[in-house]
């Protein structure tokens, strides 16, 4: 059996997804890796990791020969509030290690999987239930490099008959690494400090509404989607999908149902405010329900009580929650939720 490559593994996706891979497929088959060393990320060390930078094709082509690579889920990016910082390195990783990946699988017979963004949409796009074919004229360095990332794709397996596959993700909420940059990060941030017991600045006005899943429903979405016969797959690069529409005053509301105390206020930031409002409201998943069988388990409610148990239980882990402004009563209540519930099984 050939082997798995995660890049960008130590990632807020790759945190997840490579243990689940691990997990479906077996440890030894399944090769971690990231710009860090391995002995500077202890999470590295939980499967086989290796140190990989994607920019060097010469280096991904070594490691392919060495591990008997056979599939590569290319997770290496510059998300998207820190690309708007610095658009020539995030078009430098962003397309160039994507390149490079495509270039070595062709080379090695690998399939790919290519994560792509509701960022690979723009203004002129269809704002609600935004359709699987539709306008792509992003207006951020991220979208462009996801709607140059997804064209990227199609042409290697139109050419090259590389099976690489893909999905249009919507903001990722997850517990385990914290978010990496991008403009959906307030979620995670928002159920991190309502753990703690602390308040929230949101850098979103609250009625803004985008797309959301749970980490949990985007790995097991990975999956499904890798191993579907590729005859049914209609769309390559990339399907729609999406659990959720949410905005910060929703998020908010829902957390308050568990921390009464919970508070919010709003200090929009304009770099990211701006962001979100080229961005859907809404996507269409019906191509990928339909093509192979869709599924998020987790909405709103579920997402929310999942990740204050699963939070509120760290806090208990290191000491009790750190005091920045939260009232004791409210950090007493959330602890005591946490402490109380048992999380959803996976
Ligand atoms: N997190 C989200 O909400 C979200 C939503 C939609 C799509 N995506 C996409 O999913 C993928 C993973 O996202 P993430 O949230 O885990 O990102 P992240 O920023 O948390 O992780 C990216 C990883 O890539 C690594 N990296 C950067 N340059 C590298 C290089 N040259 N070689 C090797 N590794 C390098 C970084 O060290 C980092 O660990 C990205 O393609 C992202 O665009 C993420």
């Amino acid at each position: 059996m050939r082997r798995i490559l995660v890049t960008g593994a130590l990632g807020q996706m790759g945190s997840e997804l490579a243990p689940a891979l691990r997990a479906r497929h077996g440890v030894e088959r399944v090769v971690a890796s990231d710009l860090a060393t391995s002995a500077s990320r202890p999470q590295a060390a939980e499967g086989h990791y290796e140190r990989l930078d994607c920019t060097r094709l010469e280096d991904i082509r070594s490691f392919m020969r060495r591990h008997d690579v056979g599939e590569i889920h290319h997770l290496v990016a510059v998300l998207s509030a820190v690309a708007e910082s610095d658009p020539e390195r995030a078009w430098r990783v962003n397309i160039e290690t994507l390149h490079n990946v495509l270039i070595a699988a062709r080379e090695f017979g690998a399939r790919v999987f290519f994560p792509s963004s509701i960022a690979a949409f723009g203004p002129s796009t269809p704002r609600v239930d935004t359709p699987q074919v539709t306008v792509q004229r992003p207006t951020t360095m991220y979208g462009v490099t996801k709607v140059a990332g997804e064209l990227l794709c199609d042409y290697y397996a139109a050419h090259f008959n590389v099976d690489v596959r893909g999905l249009r993700l919507p903001g990722l909420v997850s517990y385990v690494a914290q978010p990496g940059g991008g403009t959906t990060d307030y979620a995670v941030e928002m159920l991190r400090a309502a753990a703690l017991g602390e308040r929230y600045s949101c850098f979103l006005a609250p009625k803004t509404q985008l797309d959301m899943m749970y980490m949990p429903d985007a790995v097991a979405a990975i999956i499904q989607l890798m191993e579907t016969d590729p005859a049914r797959l209609k769309h390559r690069n990339a399907y729609n999908v999406t659990a959720m529409s949410v905005t910060p005053a929703e998020l908010a509301a829902q957390i308050r149902q568990r921390a009464p105390h919970f508070v919010v206020d709003y200090r929009v930031d304009p770099l990211r405010q701006s962001i979100a409002d080229s961005w859907p409201q809404s996507l269409d998943a019906s191509a990928a329900r339909r093509d192979w069988g869709f599924a998020p388990r987790f909405g709103l409610a579920a997402m929310t009580e999942d990740m204050l148990c699963r939070l509120g239980a760290r806090v208990d882990e290191s000491k009790g929650p750190r005091r920045h402004g939260g009232t004791a009563d409210a950090e007493r209540k959330i602890t005591r939720s946490a402490r109380g519930a048992t999380c959803r099984a996976r």
